[in-house]
């Protein structure tokens, strides 16, 4: 496992603070999520529970929708934070994978510790996306 890098130190900080603010009574279990747009810019997120629970939004799905509120459409890097550094859900990797296509994926756990480093198309291979629609 390595320690947080100068580069990614902003992202990473971003996320977990994103996941500190996490609602998540049911489950007690808290993501952060800090996604990069191409100009620079960090956008956060964190899962957001429901009493009916199918109604939870992930940290990932939040941070992607607060930077395509922004305007944002072009994406670098995305980091995940919680307290094992797990990878995204399959619905996040599909959200992932449409609106970014082929980026990093960075996992951390709450110290800030990267667990796991990939792309988006390992995440999910043989994706169906976008490109799908234009044949
Ligand atoms: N969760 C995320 O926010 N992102 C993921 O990719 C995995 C799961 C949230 C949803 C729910 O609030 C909690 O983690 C437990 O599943």
């Amino acid at each position: 496992m390595e320690r947080i890098n100068t580069l990614k130190n902003d992202l990473i900080q971003e996320a977990l603070n994103a996941g500190q603010n996490s609602y998540s009574p049911y489950s007690n279990f808290k993501v952060g999520a800090a996604v990069e747009s191409k100009n620079g810019k960090i956008y956060k997120g964190t899962n957001v529970e429901n009493s009916s629970y199918g109604l939870t939004i992930c940290a990932e799905r939040n941070a992607l929708a607060a930077a395509i509120v922004a305007g944002e459409r072009d994406f670098t890097k995305i980091v995940v934070s919680s307290k094992n550094g797990v990878a995204p859900c399959g619905a996040c990797r599909q959200v992932i994978w449409d609106i970014c296509g082929d980026i990093n994926v960075i996992l951390t756990n709450n110290s800030g510790t990267i667990t796991k480093e990939m792309r988006s198309s390992e995440l999910l291979p043989a994706a169906f996306g976008p490109e799908d629609l234009k044949k």
